[in-house]
């Protein structure tokens, strides 16, 4: 087990050299050292050594553009196939978007999913495996994608056309302003931000019968993106987590007091 003060020295090291490096190694390098750093052990650390949070803005950055790589490049690839017939994503997707595709199987657990619902995900991006799973393993009538990036609008549409479905539904919208009063299951991406306000947005708006899940950072995944949890909203208690994946996220459902 390594010591505080020397995981402490290993991330300086890894964020001395932020400047250098691909984002790709330098997420990795925060991923292998926090092997050993449970979320509570991770949040002891910054607050033992805050120069450590002062890098979240480079931090979030650079993860902003390593997930937005790896999206483009698996789009890429997919569009240039002819249209799938009746495939499946999960069938067809590359190693990178099936090891996300498959870090959100816990909430078919968690969730129930019917035909006549409608399922709505904020921060869906350039490949919205979330959405991609659920149109894969369910009968929900409509997925609706909401980004506020134009080029995730249109990578929803042009997979939705591979895919051969009609149930992805993509708009240009930012989650703190969307009406989600006609919303069964809402999905809150781990990158999305400012984070509380779309749950309070969601809250304000949704019924509330809606499920909840919201994607969270934990340990050292802290450093690239926001935790509602932290600034919980009075109106949610935390039902259940799902399992950590790779990148320091895991699903969080909720339900209203
Ligand atoms: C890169 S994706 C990752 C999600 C991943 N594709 C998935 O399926 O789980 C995160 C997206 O969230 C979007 N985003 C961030 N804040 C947002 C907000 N307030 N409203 C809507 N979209 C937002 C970003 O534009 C980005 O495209």
């Amino acid at each position: 087990m390594i010591k505080d003060n020397e995981i402490v020295d290993r991330l300086q090291g890894v964020l001395d050299n932020v400047d250098e490096r691909r984002p790709s190694d330098i997420i990795g390098d925060i991923v292998d050292l926090a092997r050993d750093v449970d979320d509570s052990h991770a949040r002891a650390l910054f607050e033992g050594h805050p120069v450590l949070t002062s890098y979240r803005p480079i931090l979030t950055d650079l993860y902003r553009k390593y997930i937005l790589s790896v999206e483009e490049a698996e789009l890429a690839r997919l569009v240039s196939r002819p249209t799938a017939g009746d495939q499946l994503f999960g069938e067809m997707a590359g190693e990178a978007a099936l090891m996300a595709y498959n870090r959100v199987s816990d909430m078919f657990q968690h969730v129930d999913f019917l035909p006549s619902h409608r399922f709505v995900m904020v921060g869906c991006g350039q490949m919205p495996v979330t959405a991609l799973h659920v149109n894969d393993r369910t009968q929900v009538g409509e997925i609706i994608c909401l980004d506020v990036s134009d080029k995730a609008v249109a990578a929803v549409e042009a997979l939705g056309a591979t895919l051969n479905t009609h149930r992805l539904q993509a708009f240009r919208f930012d989650g703190q302003k969307y009406d989600y009063c006609s919303a069964n299951v809402i999905y809150i991406a781990n990158m999305v931000s400012p984070k509380i306000s779309v749950v309070s947005r969601v809250l304000d708006t949704a019924d509330r019968s809606a499920a909840i899940i919201i994607r969270e950072p934990y340990s050292f995944g802290r450093l690239w993106a926001e935790c509602a949890e932290d600034f919980l909203d009075s109106r949610l208690v935390v039902k259940a987590r799902g399992c950590g994946s790779r990148y320091l996220s895991r699903d969080v459902y909720f339900q209203r007091r």
